[in-house]
């Protein structure tokens, strides 16, 4: 029998541990914030209307003033540039447009200085039509010959075969190109000059091993994972079913159960991750991360974390919650089960991320309204695990939706013609940053940038909001200070929607026999346009009866600092506080 003299020291060294625990040092990924930098719009140092690495360089400074510590660059690899950067032609060096191999290099060794990670985009679904790759494919040149996916088409009498199945693009049209050289189709889930890796073949999956490597050792903190559920097809190339009959052409007009999240993705994802691992631990360096990309329901998300034996694989996959299952007409309950619902299905012991917007969707200002960006970005700041933030999304950055269609670049948006491009183009999200109120707003000196700038950055710009006394820029800042706090970096996280307009959560540390005690910050969110009267208590019974507000909105009327009652608290129209103890 287990008497008390064994059971008291038991309990103490229990509790130990549980100190032991929430004291644990965190590796730099878990709780940093990415900024994603979509280096063509960011800042153009030589004057040519596009953005550069240089001009990533420049702006490091920007970064670490701002309390970021790490960035994720859209590629920046040589590219015909029909899918912006995406349509890769050599993985291994930059593009001439952005620079050389040397400013990256000087990139990384900048940033280094002054502690900053940087994360490549990596693409491996596909590369561009103009990669040696796909150009001996063409040729059937070995060892290229079924790097690509090939097919002859069905016969159609003496004319040109007909396309092998009825697999659409994401950006229009037919998802099989015709060669001329090989007599055979070639698949591009994406534009026509993206043909589609053959991943049934390990010589390619060997090459994306060695970029990896390449780029580890130039100093690469980590890789986004491009697409990655688009990686394998069935090998049979069978129709998929229909899913929208309206329009045979578009990307909704099957049900894609053949051509995405297919199981094999995940055994390479799991192999880059223990290649990646590997390097790491062979050659003693900080935590290298992956994290990918994927737009898929939560099941075939949740994948990314681990096997089912437990074998690890993404670091973590994007939570595009806030993106695909929120949206400005949610209400409290609806945040509180989507932000629930992620939580509580990621596997046990692996970190969370939040997204807001990236470059492929409008921007969030834009999505939730200007009246929700401190509420939207203090949830991004506050939350549990890492925050991913797009760059522009820190100034309040809207779409620039009205762009005309001879300005329009997106294949995404040309596809669809003149009529329709509008709200198919991901341009409006991809103007160039708003730096001040200056000639092209600060971010370059050319006759003309290769996106126009969008006309409201004379009113909405980064020197203005760092000028301003309160500003989006500055409730950013506080609250990338404020989320470096033990209580958001270690604290449990529970939620709670007051009624339909609220959302709060509390974070906090259990630690003290006393929990009256503990360290606990309330994050509350007004979505509505009304005033709110709200108790603490309902959210956290051991909140004090006062509390201090560490983080207030612009709307706000309380002052940082101030003392304040937690039971019939009022929020005005939008505002978002924190407050704690
Ligand atoms: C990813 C990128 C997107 C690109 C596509 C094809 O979704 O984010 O910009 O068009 O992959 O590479």
């Amino acid at each position: 029998m287990v008497n008390c003299k064994v059971v008291l020291p038991l309990l103490a060294a229990l509790g130990y541990l549980l100190v032991g625990v929430t004291a644990q040092q965190k590796d730099w990924w878990e709780t940093t914030v990415f900024y994603q930098i979509y280096p063509r719009s960011f800042y153009d140092s030589n004057g040519d209307g596009v953005g550069d690495v240089r001009g990533v360089t420049a702006k490091l400074q920007y970064l670490k003033d701002s309390g970021l510590d790490a960035t994720w660059l859209s590629p920046i690899f040589s590219s015909p540039q029909e899918d912006y950067g995406y349509d890769v032609s050599d993985f291994l060096s930059v593009d001439p447009l952005f620079g050389t191999n040397a400013d990256l290099e000087e990139l990384f060794a900048e940033a280094k200085k002054l502690g900053i990670k940087i994360i490549l985009d990596f693409v491996p679904n596909h590369t561009s039509n103009q990669h040696e790759w796909f150009i001996k494919s063409e040729q059937r040149i070995e060892p290229y010959t079924d790097y690509y996916i090939w097919h002859s088409g069905r016969p159609n009498g003496n004319d040109r075969p007909l396309v092998p199945n009825n697999w659409q693009s994401l950006f229009y049209g037919s998802a099989w190109q015709w060669s001329d050289i090989r007599q055979q189709y070639y698949l591009h889930q994406f534009a026509v000059g993206q043909p589609d890796l053959n991943y049934r073949n390990e010589a390619v999956i060997k090459e994306f091993d060695d970029i990896l490597r390449f780029w580890m050792a130039k100093g690469a903190s980590g890789f986004r994972v491009d697409a990655v559920n688009h990686m394998f097809e069935v090998e049979d190339l069978r129709d998929e079913p229909i899913n929208n009959p309206d329009d045979p052409f578009s990307y909704g007009y099957t049900h894609h159960i053949y051509t995405k999240d297919l199981p094999e993705t995940y055994e390479v994802v799991g192999r880059w991750r223990k290649l990646i691992d590997d390097y790491v631990a062979a050659n003693g360096l900080e935590t290298v991360i992956m994290m990918t990309e994927a737009y898929a329901n939560l099941t075939m998300t949740m994948k990314f974390y681990q096997s089912d034996d437990g074998r690890p694989r993404a670091h973590f996959p994007f939570n595009f919650a806030m993106i695909e299952d929120l949206h400005d007409w949610s209400n409290a309950y609806d945040f509180k089960y989507i932000i629930d619902r992620w939580l509580g299905n990621m596997p046990s012991g692996k970190i969370t991320n939040w997204v807001l917007g990236n470059h492929d969707k409008p921007r969030f200002a834009s999505r939730y309204g200007r009246d929700r960006i401190d509420g939207m970005a203090l949830m991004l700041m506050t939350l549990p695990g890492a925050a991913v933030v797009y760059n522009g999304e820190e100034i309040g950055m809207e779409d620039f939706r009205d762009m005309s269609f001879e300005d329009t670049r997106d294949p995404q948006g040309c596809n669809l013609g003149p009529n329709n491009y509008k709200w198919a183009s991901r341009d409006p999200q991809r103007t160039p940053f708003q730096w001040d109120n200056g000639y092209n707003a600060g971010f370059s000196s050319a006759a003309k940038t290769w996106l126009p700038i969008h006309p409201q950055y004379a009113g909405n710009n980064l020197r203005q909001q760092q000028e301003a006394a309160t500003s989006t820029y500055k409730y950013y800042v506080a609250a990338i200070k404020l989320r470096k706090e033990r209580v958001f970096t270690h604290g449990a996280f529970e939620s709670r929607a007051f009624n339909d307009e609220v959302f709060g959560f509390v974070r906090y540390i259990h630690e003290n026999d006393n929990r009256y005690l503990d360290p606990y910050n309330v994050v509350l969110i007004n979505l509505s346009g009304y005033s709110q009267k709200i108790y603490v208590h309902h959210l956290y019974e051991f909140a004090s009866e006062v509390a201090t507000v560490k983080l207030a909105s612009k709307q706000s009327s309380y002052n940082v600092g101030a003392v304040v009652s937690t039971a019939g608290l009022t929020l005005g129209p939008y505002e978002a506080v924190v407050l704690g103890n």
